[in-house]
């Protein structure tokens, strides 16, 4: 027996000396997303299509430990558990999953064998208390009733509207399981840009269908509204929230709608917005509209989500209008509407300053909007980890209700008696086999849910479990990606919009840049944010000289911003227009600033490559391949951010782009000959000019291959 023993203890030496290959993980599509390393035990039915009965069946095919799980609803509520919360008490031989709810005991099944997956288990007796932060955990989809998915890069929209509802796809529970199994537990399933037809009869009984697969897994349905439904599909001449008969089609519809779907959640409407219609277009405000549809769900205990997403061409700065439009409406929301706000001024830029709003509405219920698909941030085509994105919103303080008054602790209700709370994530799935277009986004859809349920999970400690949970546990793959991950979002910054700047990526597909470009709406144009010109870039937002939106905020934020020595360099051409040689607080002037730090978004996207291919023993063939060339597009997409914004921003600057720099490989004309993104350069006004082409908001997929191509200087053997 020792001497067996000694054998195996001196192969295993042998083996790591020698550095022999981990086995090969099998080829995978990544469709099982973060269930992928959960090993079947048994292969066991749920007894019935109930929370009860899928909890048990969970435990019965994936738990793997020795000590019997007891699943429990406490006769006697635990108020300190709330509906959603769950308790996992270890002792000894037995686990116990304690909950309120059925779907609370679900919750804990899934927290269970997370920890089962991320080695993460107790050792010994130990009590564990999940309570999640949000009351709605929600998800958006931007998906149109043509399966076209808006801002979508994961293929069509999972939802197959012809089929429904006699066809049912297997994916549709998939789905909700997914989202159960980090928390989501409310999903708005059609385009904020919506189309009235979802609310005829014929498309609610398609609806009903998914609802009644997405409940025994928590998931609430919500519908995205067209304010205009009255007139469109109610035969009524008016949509006016004031006017009677339109009060009455709210009703009515409502009750169709509970009739279905008794557990319904609500309304997500984008009124007044982006040419949606809203009550403003008959002399009434936003709570106006808000509350005749907040009154006809009351009744049924549904809730709207009023988005504040507003801005119109002619103002001054779009930065400031969601605060102008709302701050005076403070107060005047019913309790059940939540009014949700997007996490910055402008709109899901790879770096913002957070909504001013978050800090200027004490008596309203203030609900977090973060985008998951990546519209700005290299769409399906690049790895970037939002989860840093979100979590910097949510922990920036808006001074409030002094110190402390974080975006997460206003949100959360911490500061006012109504204790509804909600937030919300566009989601990046589609119909594509690994739901997300790219493997490494899934990480996003994960994390959206986990921040949702724990705002103060760290991103590293979330980008943990997901790998551990998605690819493997070795800490020779942990360690260097999850780096690569928890960087990533950094250094999307660096290569599309360092130091502030915004808006500047080519038109309509919003992928790739687009400096030079100007829309027939100001607002639309990257140069009205830049304003490059030969005494310097950024947009001036002080109080002193500029457009004054850093007053929008409390004290100290807003002298901070105001006061180009105290601003964070990191917002500094969102809030100063900055003269080129301005010098950093590195010493170095503004502009080889710039210059340097696109260099290291390059770079940094090159090291990706290589910390990749390390990884690749860790990996299934199919996964490495597919995300290894995500990763080289993606390296030479930065080239291409910095060739463009730079060069162009050099016409104005008239400085050299540094020696120890990669020299440009495209001239500027050459970039700006890029034609599938360039909007027809028009004339400035309000209105698009009669004639003129309306551009098509999905990218075609054939134009990602008439990008400019690029040699990596950094990574020769390409
Ligand atoms: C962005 C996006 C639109 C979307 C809008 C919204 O502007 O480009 O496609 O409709 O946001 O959030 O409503």
């Amino acid at each position: 027996m020792k001497l067996f023993k000694s054998f195996v203890i001196i192969s295993a030496l042998i083996l790591a000396v020698s550095g022999c290959k981990v086995e090969k993980p099998a080829d995978t599509d990544g469709h099982d997303l973060w269930f992928h390393n959960l090993e079947k035990v048994s292969d066991a039915t749920p007894a019935a299509y109930t929370t009860e009965a899928i909890a048990r069946n969970e435990i019965d095919c994936y738990w793997k430990g020795s000590a019997a799980v007891e699943i429990k609803v406490l006769d006697k509520q635990d108020e300190a558990l709330g509906r959603d919360g769950y308790r996992l008490v270890f002792s000894g031989k037995k686990v116990s999953v304690e909950a309120n709810t059925a779907i609370g005991t679900l919750y804990g099944v899934y927290g269970l064998l997370r920890l089962q997956q991320t080695d993460a288990l107790p050792k010994g007796s130990k009590t564990i208390t999940e309570v999640p932060a949000y009351e709605y955990r929600a998800f958006n989809h931007w998906d149109n009733l043509n399966r076209s998915v808006e801002r979508g890069y994961a293929g069509k929209s999972l939802w197959n509207w012809d089929e429904l509802p006699d066809k049912v796809s297997p994916v549709y529970q998939e789905y909700a399981r997914a989202n159960a199994s980090v928390g989501i537990n409310a999903t708005a399933i059609n385009n904020v840009n919506a189309n009235a037809q979802i609310l005829t009869p014929e498309y609610l009984q398609k609806v009903k269908v998914l609802a009644d697969i997405f409940r025994p897994y928590g998931l609430k349905v919500f519908l995205s509204l067209n304010f205009a439904a009255p007139k469109h599909i109610g035969g009524l001449d008016t949509s006016d929230p004031l006017d009677p008969k339109v009060v009455q089609f709210w009703k009515d519809k409502t009750a169709e709608i509970y009739a279905l779907i008794p557990d319904f959640g609500g309304y997500l409407v984008k009124a007044n917005s982006e040419g949606q219609s809203g009550p403003q277009d008959y002399g009434r405000t936003h709570a106006d509209g808000a509350n005749m549809l907040a009154d006809a769900l009351a009744p049924y205990g549904g809730v709207v989500f009023w988005r504040a997403f507003v801005y119109d061409a002619q103002a001054e700065d779009r930065a400031m209008q969601a605060s102008d439009e709302f701050v005076p409406l403070d107060g005047q929301f019913r309790d059940n509407v939540l009014v949700q706000v997007k996490n910055g001024p402008i709109d899901f830029q790879p770096r913002e300053p957070i909504s001013p709003l978050f800090g200027q509405a004490p008596k309203t219920n203030l609900m977090l909007e973060v985008q998951i698909t990546q519209e700005y941030l290299g769409h399906s085509k690049h790895m970037v980890y939002l989860h840093p994105l979100w979590k910097e919103c949510l922990d920036t303080d808006t001074y409030e209700f002094g110190k402390g008054s974080t975006v997460a602790a206003v949100t959360e209700g911490k500061f006012r008696d109504n204790k509804l709370s909600a937030i919300s994530g566009v989601t990046n799935i589609g119909d594509d086999a690994n739901w997300c277009g790219h493997q490494m986004a899934q990480i996003n859809w994960y994390a959206y849910g986990r921040m949702a349920w724990n705002p103060d999970l760290s991103s590293d400690e979330i980008a943990d479990e997901w790998l551990r949970q998605t690819f493997s546990s070795d800490p020779k793959f942990l360690k260097p990606v999850k780096d690569m991950l928890n960087r990533s979002r950094e250094v999307n910054v660096s290569y599309e919009m360092p130091l502030g700047l915004h808006h500047i990526m080519a038109s309509n597909a919003h992928f790739g840049p687009g400096p030079w470009e100007t829309s027939y709406r100001k607002d639309w144009s990257p140069q009205f944010y830049h304003k490059a010109g030969p005494d310097g870039v950024g947009f001036d937002r002080t109080v002193a000289t500029g457009s004054g939106a850093t007053a929008q905020y409390n004290e100290p934020l807003a002298s901070t911003y105001e006061n180009i020595d105290t601003c964070p360099e990191n917002l500094l051409l969102w809030f100063h227009h900055v003269p080129w040689d301005y010098r950093m607080k590195d010493g170095k002037t503004l502009w080889d600033e710039l210059c340097y730090t696109y260099q290291s978004g390059i770079e940094d996207a090159e090291e990706y490559i290589k910390i990749w291919e390390k990884a690749e023993p860790y990996v299934d063939n199919q996964r490495y391949q597919e995300v290894r060339t995500k990763l080289i597009r993606q390296a030479k997409d930065a080239m291409w951010w910095r060739d463009a914004v730079i060069l162009y921003f050099q016409t104005f600057s008239n400085m050299p782009i540094p020696d120890d720099c990669y020299p440009a490989q495209h001239t500027l004309e050459e970039l700006q000959q890029v034609g599938v993104f360039r909007r027809p350069q028009m004339p400035q006004g309000g209105a698009r000019p009669q004639g003129a082409p309306q551009m098509p908001r999905q990218p075609r997929p054939e134009i990602y291959d008439m990008l400019p191509d690029y040699t990596l200087p950094g990574m020769p053997e390409l």
